[in-house]
């Protein structure tokens, strides 16, 4: 290095001679000689720095493709024994409309109705996410005990079941299947390496597992503010017996159909059921079964319809289902309020956790205002539908679903020409 020159004037000149060299690997490559008499040019040190900086920019530009290399690799984490999801890769959630369901038939049946659901699609999005995820906000805030709640903290059964949910849905199902809503982000604590899920439309950050950081109750509230989908974790009374019945051990549910969901907390599905005229003596058999035998990687749905009077999508106090319909006062031919009558449809999803073997029952609620039934033309369809409900293998269902209520009011408008 020149002695006469100051520090900064020689790293200056160093700095000059990259570029230059940079400039001229561009215009023309250098010969070995012309590279042999730079380098006798410059003394020792000189060298040492103009490596040393090379050095530093490679090591930057490897850096940084590692990077890349392992954002790309941390796009979701693998969670044993549960399908990998397609990857929705254009998904638009602004222009995404809701599924629409038509479920009603001339003639009512209680049958369970199950279809083989394709795993990838188990939860669903659409425009109406944002402010649904507002609401459901609003709810934990304001009925906290009733919208979320586990029945045994301490079991290890449970907190296992609700770690393996969490860690599905937020790891590898949300990542992997809506890539413009959900990235996973590798980051580190002091504890080691962590995974964080972003919410991009919520601006959020996420764990993606339960740890000894987030409380199973915790994992169910995140869950609840995630998706608009409801999810209720059933477990058999006995691990050992294959004959057990299943029971209600965990949940978080926001748009309950006129039930209060803590209070079917710890119930067999039977005692569950109790309400629903006809269950017993018509589903249960065939439900306990089923639930017995549904296999892990076997994804299956049902779509339900209610009709819908005076109720928001939580409607934990009644409103939607009553035995004791026939108490309340009828709506008059006439005076149905048309902006505030819905039908009301849950898409309803089973799976097997592979490892907890815990079964999970999800539902994501959809309403649909009457005057677009009408407007499709099925107005004729959901009358005959509601009169179906009565001819069907379980009469009561009619007054379950509060048909004395509302059925001639809903069925004089969908038949009227305006
Ligand atoms: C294959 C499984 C199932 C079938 C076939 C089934 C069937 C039914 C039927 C027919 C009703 C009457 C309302 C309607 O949907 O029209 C009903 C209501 C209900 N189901 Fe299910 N269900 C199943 C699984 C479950 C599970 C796993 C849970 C929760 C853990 C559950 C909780 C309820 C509740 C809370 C009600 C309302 C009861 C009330 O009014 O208090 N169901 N179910």
């Amino acid at each position: 290095m020149d002695p006469t020159k100051s520090f900064q004037e020689s790293t200056r000149d160093i700095i000059n001679l990259i570029i230059a060299s940079f400039h001229s690997s561009i215009e023309s490559i250098p010969s070995i000689e012309q590279i042999k008499t730079n380098v006798t040019e410059m003394d020792r040190t000189q060298v040492a720095i103009v490596v040393a900086v090379a050095t530093i920019l490679l090591s930057q530009l490897v850096f940084k493709f590692r990077n890349f290399k392992s954002v790309r690799k941390s796009r979701f984490l693998d969670s044993p024994g549960f399908p990998l999801p397609e990857a929705a890769e254009n998904f638009n959630l602004a222009t995404q409309e809701p599924l629409k369901f038509r479920p009603f038939r001339p003639k009512y049946h209680l049958t369970m109705g199950l279809e083989t659901l394709n795993p990838s699609e188990l939860i669903p999005m659409d425009m109406t996410y944002k402010e649904r995820i507002r609401y459901r906000r609003k709810l934990l805030r304001e009925h906290h005990d009733i919208v979320v709640a586990i029945h045994d903290e301490s079991d290890k059964r449970i907190v296992g079941a609700i770690s393996e949910l969490y860690r599905y849905i937020m790891s590898t199902y949300l990542p992997v299947r809506y890539p413009t809503m959900f990235r996973l982000h590798e980051t580190a604590f002091e504890s080691g390496k962590a995974y964080m899920l972003e919410n991009l439309v919520m601006n959020e950050l996420y764990p993606s597992e339960v740890t000894k950081f987030t409380s199973p109750l915790r994992a169910l509230e995140i869950l609840l503010k995630t998706v608009d989908e409801d999810f209720l974790i059933l477990l058999p009374e006995d691990e050992a017996d294959e004959k057990s019945k299943y029971r209600l051990v965990a949940y978080e549910t926001c748009y309950p159909a006129g039930f209060n969901p803590r209070k079917k907390l710890g119930n067999r599905l039977a005692k569950i059921h109790e309400p629903v005229p006809g269950y017993a003596e018509k589903l249960e058999k065939s439900v306990d079964r089923y639930f017995e035998s549904l296999e892990v990687g076997k994804y299956v749905r049902r779509v339900n319809w209610s009709i819908s009077t005076n109720t928001e999508l939580f409607a934990a106090f009644g409103g939607l289902h009553s035995n004791a319909a026939e108490k309340e006062e009828k709506i008059k031919e006439g005076e149905l309020d048309i902006e505030t009558t819905l039908l009301r449809c849950e898409r309803q999803t089973l799976h097997r956790l592979p490892t907890s073997k815990a079964l999970v029952f999800g539902f994501h609620t959809y309403t649909y205002p009457l005057s677009q039934i009408k407007e499709e033309g099925l107005g004729e369809d959901l009358a005959v539908a509601i009169d179906g409900l009565k001819e069907g293998s379980s009469p009561a269902i009619h007054g379950y679903k509060r048909g004395p209520v509302w059925a001639d009011a809903v069925k004089a408008y969908l038949r009227s020409k305006n």
